[in-house]
């Protein structure tokens, strides 16, 4: 942090927030909220005057509570800058009856009662999105007494208790007796893979941590005595294997359980624990002096983030990478990188990595000075607009600047933001949006041709590049039998799919159209899935509005690894499709030739 800091070429704000961010690759404008701290950082020597004489008293969050600080005060001693920072919710102000204290105490004049927040604009070329994670709070569900006893700690309040910089001074203590515990009890996945009792994700770094943990007390402490409660033990990676094998050797206790609860001796505030040991298959107590809560990680609250550079997130919270496995740093949105937490749980060594690869990458595109792009963009045909701005509202990757129909300005596409997903161009009323290499025409004449003949025995499947597509792909190589009346037509994205290639397929006959794309969460184009399932669903409407059958048109979501899915859903759909009679496909035929 200190190199960061001091490096000639990086810009260090502190104690900052983004307040919104537009433009795009290589161009971005980002507005940034400097907020005071009402010290000045130039004159501040970290001298401590200010906090010596500072009356109030607070807990000192760094330290979990177990300590306190003053309301002017550093956050932590390794702090870049290493200045003070005056809290102003804690903070008595100014006023000389009230206190004014830390003005007095500072002989160089840093205490600024005044200070306003700043507003930087600054413009980049790349951003890197590295918002870390929160930990889990265990008082939401307080199953294991947290909130009740006392010397029920979590792994980070260990962290602070064994730490030469905390607040015993690296002397582990309990927190009732500040003594030596004799016995620590540690229980793993609290807040990690579950639904009901947190996040039903592996958080990734608790076991390791608890290994390290029991390592780090059998060094200080060795006749403190350490058992762990777990499910089971992750230690992938390098090195963990032989962790894990020195802490079980070193005498540390592993027991296969997670505890029901625990009952604390309300005079030796010593807990007992009580567990079914999934190897044996009994029933255990243990009493012990301390027990530590694994604490699982969740994403962090990244406020308005997402929204300002239109990222989308997975259904455990944490933000999408544009490609699992090809592009794991990218954001979906061109010119945006994820290091760390931001992106999935990580340890230090992973985060580090993704943080090179993501400096990598932009300095890739950084030091390319130009960007190229693929050449599926939206192209605006002005003669048909009408000003209406549905395009500017379903994009989502803000890549139209919206039309003003006052002052006769057309939308305006920015090429470099457009990543093709065609939803534009399917929801544009009028036409105007021409997806390039999707044309209109391009897929009304597929439709032609595979309804050219017996249009009765074909079924006409829309499928997204991403997901489905590959996922006829994946039951092809697993050799995955499915109907020959499957006839497929790839787009980008199913938002791709346009109501008139629906209505098109069916007056030329087609008993069933069936859509497929992403699952909600995959969909490559953020939300643009969401804007399928909202037209299909108005189609639905329609079609039974005009009498025709919903069931004929189906809709499913397919993920790139689910052969087996795209199989069985192509053989249902397949039914369906042979129940449509030749009389309803001729009504069918009528109705919307008439139209
Ligand atoms: Fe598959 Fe959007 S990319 S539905």
């Amino acid at each position: 942090m200190m190199d960061v800091g001091r490096h000639p070429k990086i810009k260090l704000l502190t104690y900052s927030e983004v307040e919104d961010v537009s433009g795009f690759i290589g161009n971005f404008k980002v507005k940034i909220r400097k907020k005071a701290r009402y010290v000045d950082l130039t004159e501040c020597t970290a001298c401590g005057d200010c906090a010596v004489d500072c009356p109030v008293v607070v807990p000192d969050e760094f330290q979990q509570g177990f300590s306190s600080r003053k309301a002017i005060y550093i956050p932590f001693p390794q702090a870049v800058p290493s200045a003070y920072i005056l809290d102003m919710e804690n903070c008595l102000g100014n006023n000389p009856i009230a206190c004014g204290k830390c003005l007095e105490s500072c002989q160089k004049n840093c205490i600024d009662y005044d200070m306003q927040d700043e507003i930087i604009d600054i413009s980049v070329g790349a951003v890197i999105v590295a918002t870390g994670m929160d930990v889990y709070d265990p008082t939401r569900l307080d199953e294991f007494g947290y909130t009740k006893y006392e010397n029920v700690i979590t792994s980070m309040e260990f962290e602070r208790l064994i730490c030469a910089g905390g607040p015993t001074e690296g002397h582990f203590v309990r927190p009732t007796d500040h003594k030596l515990p004799k016995t620590v009890g540690f229980i793993q996945c609290v807040g990690s893979r579950s639904k009901q009792r947190g996040q039903p994700y592996c958080s990734n770094i608790c076991c390791m941590n608890t290994v390290k943990d029991t390592l780090l007390l059998k060094d200080h402490y060795p006749d403190v005595q350490s058992k762990v409660f777990y499910m089971d033990i992750r230690a992938f990676g390098k090195g963990f294997e032989d962790l894990y094998m020195r802490s079980r050797e070193s005498g540390v206790q592993y027991i296969r359980g997670i505890p029901g609860d625990i009952i604390e001796n309300s005079s030796t505030k010593n807990l007992r624990l009580s567990v079914e040991n999934t190897l044996t298959g009994k029933f255990e107590e243990h009493d012990l002096d301390l027990v530590v809560l694994s604490v699982g990680v969740e994403p962090s609250r990244d406020g308005k983030l997402s929204q300002l550079l239109t990222l989308s997130k997975t259904s455990d919270g944490f933000f999408m990478e544009s490609h699992p496995k090809l592009k794991p740093v990218d954001a979906p949105t061109r010119g945006v990188y994820f290091a760390g937490c931001a992106e999935s749980p990580k340890d230090v060594k992973d985060s580090v990595t993704q943080a090179s690869a993501a400096a990598a990458r932009s300095s890739i595109l950084l030091n390319a000075g130009q960007v190229k792009i693929e050449a599926i963009t939206s192209r605006l045909q002005k003669e048909k607009c009408t000003f209406c701005g549905l395009c500017a509202r379903v994009c989502p990757y803000h890549a139209i600047i919206p039309p003003d129909r006052k002052a006769k300005q057309y939308p305006v596409i920015i090429e470099a933001s457009c990543a093709g997903c065609g939803t534009c161009a399917a929801e544009c009323p009028t036409d105007a949006l021409v997806m390039h290499h999707f044309t209109d025409e391009q897929i009304m004449s597929q439709i032609e041709a595979i309804l050219a003949e017996k249009p009765k025995d074909k079924l006409l499947t829309f499928a997204c590049n991403w997901c489905s597509y590959p996922g006829s792909d994946n039951a092809g190589t697993s050799r995955l039998q499915y109907p020959a009346s499957v006839r497929i037509i790839r787009t980008m994205c199913s938002g791709r799919v346009d109501e008139k290639f629906i209505w098109h397929g069916f007056r030329l006959g087609a008993p069933i159209v069936l859509v497929t794309g992403c699952h909600f969460s995959d969909c490559h184009y953020i939300n643009a899935v969401t804007w399928t399932q909202k037209r299909i669903e108005k189609l639905w409407d329609k079609l039974e509005e005009k009498g025709i059958r919903p069931e004929r048109l189906q809709l499913d979501w397919i993920s790139a690894a689910e052969g087996i899915k795209f199989a069985r859903v192509m053989r249902e759909v397949d039914e369906l499709r042979k129940k449509v009679t030749l009389e309803e496909i001729e009504t069918t035929k009528k109705l919307l030739a008439e139209k």
